[in-house]
């Protein structure tokens, strides 16, 4: 695997790429990768020649600096995994290749709403800061894929909407959540929980698939409260439960058939933050 530190090593190693021909696969990442990151790389390395892989903890998308102090880097951990999978090239840039002093990386696109619900109404500017590193990180990589996981629904519906507002040159790919064998979405966060909050959050994925399977028994409305309480009755600290328009993400008054539905929530297991969601319709 090809370890590149900065733009002007990966301008070189793109500019080779396109002059073969060779069709690239990207992975964005903060690092901290587990299986649910490395299912990603496969299914870039199956639709494509080359996958890139990302590592760059980005400042911006971070509304309380204290996370991202403590984010973990367990970095040689990352390039070792990344070496099995089989990741042709590790990208991690410093802050100033991502954003020069003298570089606007500013991007002026409202998304409205789609930013403004559920993981907008917790975290304010955090997606403003995950379209802006994704436009730089597409601009510098320029892949002809991008590969993203649907256990982040909102941040996949959010890159999709600057992909087709900026209309830029990418295919998105979004690939199915890895779970573990008792249903719990694999996340970087999994290994902050301790033994009693590991074994009650799957209660998480039970609550949303119970959720889907009462479709259509009862308004939307009622199942998202009645969801938000088993996740309270559990012992989580659920901060959303929602079932939304699986495009625009507005709750939905009523069951509409052909009309793309999710529901998505986010709790505290402890002092750990877990999302996750479950598509109704496709
Ligand atoms: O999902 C993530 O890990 C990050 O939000 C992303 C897409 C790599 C942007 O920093």
């Amino acid at each position: 695997m090809l370890l590149i530190r900065n733009n002007a090593g990966l301008k070189v190693f793109i500019a080779q790429l396109q002059k073969n021909g060779q069709r690239i696969g990207f992975v964005p990442t903060m690092g901290a990768l587990h299986e649910g990151h490395l299912s990603l790389i496969q299914q870039a390395a199956a639709q494509c020649d080359v996958v890139v892989c990302s590592i760059f903890v980005n400042p911006t998308q971070f509304n309380d600096p204290a996370d991202l102090e403590k984010y973990p880097r367990p970095i040689t951990r990352d390039i070792e995994l990344l070496q099995a999978t089989g990741c042709d090239v590790l990208y991690m840039p410093d802050v100033e290749d991502i954003y020069p002093p003298d570089l606007d990386t500013t991007l002026r696109l409202n998304p409205g709403k789609l930013i403004e619900v559920m993981e907008g109404e917790f975290r304010p500017g955090h997606f403003e800061g995950v379209m802006q590193v994704v436009k730089r990180l597409l601009d510098l990589v320029t892949p002809d894929v991008l590969v993203m996981g649907q256990k982040d629904y909102q941040q996949v519906a959010v890159i999709r909407f600057m992909i087709q507002k900026l209309r830029l040159p990418v295919t998105l790919y979004v690939a199915e959540t890895e779970r573990e064998t008792d249903g719990l979405a694999k996340s970087s966060r999994n290994v902050r929980l301790t033994q009693k909050w590991r074994s009650i959050a799957p209660v998480i994925y039970q609550t949303l698939s119970a959720t889907r399977d009462k479709l259509g028994t009862l308004p939307p409305k009622q199942l998202a409260e009645a969801g938000f309480r088993a996740l309270e009755a559990a012992g989580l600290r659920p901060e959303y439960y929602r079932i939304v328009d699986g495009v625009t993400l507005l709750d939905l008054e009523k069951v509409a058939k052909n009309k793309p539905m999710v529901v998505c929530t986010a709790a505290w297991a402890g002092d750990v933050r877990l999302i996750d969601n479950v598509i109704l319709q496709p």
